[in-house]
């Protein structure tokens, strides 16, 4: 404890309920500004990466603080290449296990990898441990898909970069310049967020200096939330709900009414649009110039009711269902999609907690009663007695 602060003053703190407003730390991976709505990776901002960057450089950039020059780029690729594929004994257990919920499953898949390597807890191994995490985790979620629905498992090419092999993997076939190009958008733009809910978590368990993939299993778990990661599969849904333009206004009426909430809408840092949303957008454009529309235009307009409504702008989850739902990944991948980007943020901060750390452990304020006098349990009565 350091010496100007009395022991009993933080107890006397103000509650920061979901503690909004209240900085854990120092951090230099990410900036998210909510006043000015804006985002940086070390530095550089979503308008200024996105679309030159791909998501192997923005995991170089993430986890080693600079980009990549050409030779260690092409180093980083094949470090990345060399991870993705799974070992075989990995892949009987991932046939055994149950094809329920794909975060459980894929929260389930990282802690046996933890099991299963015998140096998990060696706590000097953490970042050749994250770029075989980073490279693996899509891996793993397109092979969830092909085994749920019995088809036949395909492993990663080395001649395809990240977003290409997920999407060989997931479909079987050459993903489309186009398809290629939006999903490495989207793993950029999704790849960091600061003290987002599962990153903090990622910190929280990794300040108790325990290892990597326990961290990550934490992540998943908290990723796994509607309020979090799970909101862009809940924003497809609605728009599904809703299945056409004409019938938005219906919607949001309704919707208020109940006081339920518009998945992809609202933010606790950004006072505005989220700056991701329009990069999703445009993406997701080029993607419905070759294919239907309808999700877009229903998007548009309920976008702009939900504002005038009750002036809620646009997050993330809110354009990455219809991008992610044109690339044809099922909406219950969408989480795990997120997941597959978030993946670098989450390592890149694990990095960063376990280079300084310090046990993470916040008070909170007792509210419950004092003083009681223990009485034996013979002596108590029943909450059900008269
Ligand atoms: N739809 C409807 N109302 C919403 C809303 C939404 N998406 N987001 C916030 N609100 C309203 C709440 O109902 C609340 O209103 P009230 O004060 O009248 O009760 C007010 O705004 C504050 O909400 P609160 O939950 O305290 O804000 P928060 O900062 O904790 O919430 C989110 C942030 C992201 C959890 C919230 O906006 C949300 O639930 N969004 C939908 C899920 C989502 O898209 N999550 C992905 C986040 S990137």
């Amino acid at each position: 404890m350091s010496a100007d602060i009395a022991p009993n003053a933080p107890a006397a703190s103000p509650v920061q309920k979901g503690l909004e407003g209240v900085v854990a730390s120092d951090t230099n991976i990410s900036d998210v500004d909510g006043a000015k709505c804006e985002l940086s990776y070390r530095g550089y901002s979503m308008d200024e990466l996105v679309g030159k960057a791909g998501y192997e450089e923005v995991s170089y950039l993430l986890l080693n603080g600079s980009l990549p020059a050409a030779a260690e780029l092409a180093a980083w690729n094949r470090e990345l290449a060399g991870h993705r594929p799974l070992e075989a004994e990995l892949l009987q257990t991932m046939e055994r296990l149950p094809f329920g919920d794909p975060m459980a499953y894929l929260r389930t898949v990282v802690s046996i990898m933890g099991l299963r390597d015998p140096q998990a807890e060696d706590l000097t191994r953490l970042r050749s441990q994250s770029i075989s995490l980073i490279a693996k985790i899509p891996t793993i979620v397109a092979l969830f898909d092909r085994l749920r629905n019995r088809r036949a498992m395909l492993g990663p090419r080395p001649d395809l970069g990240h977003a290409a092999n997920f999407l060989y993997m997931l479909h079987g076939e050459d993903p489309s310049p186009e398809a290629v190009a939006a999903l490495d958008a989207y793993f950029v733009l999704l790849a960091e967020h600061s003290f987002n809910a599962s990153t903090f978590a990622a910190r929280t368990s990794v300040g108790t200096q325990t290892d990597l993939y326990s961290a990550i299993t934490a992540a998943v778990g908290t990723l796994k939330g509607p309020l979090h990661g799970a909101a862009n599969t809940k924003a497809m849904d609605m728009l599904k709900e809703i299945g056409s333009e004409d019938r938005v206004d219906a919607f949001v009426k309704q919707t208020l009414a109940d006081h339920k909430r518009f998945m992809g809408f609202g933010h606790r840092v950004y006072k505005g649009e989220d700056p991701r949303a329009k990069h999703l957008k445009r993406y997701a454009e080029a993607l419905a110039a070759k294919g239907e529309a309808k999700w877009l235009r229903i998007s548009e307009r309920l976008q702009q009711a939900v504002w005038d409504a009750k002036k809620l702008a646009i997050n993330v989850d809110f354009y990455s269902a219809s991008l992610l739902n044109y690339l044809g990944i099922p909406a219950d991948l969408f989480t795990p999609m997120f997941a597959c980007a978030r993946i670098s943020g989450w390592c890149a901060h694990v990095l960063e907690q376990a280079a300084d750390n310090r046990l993470i452990r916040p008070l909170a304020r007792y509210t419950g009663p004092k003083g009681l006098q223990f009485v034996p349990l013979n002596r108590r009565a029943s909450p059900t007695a008269g």
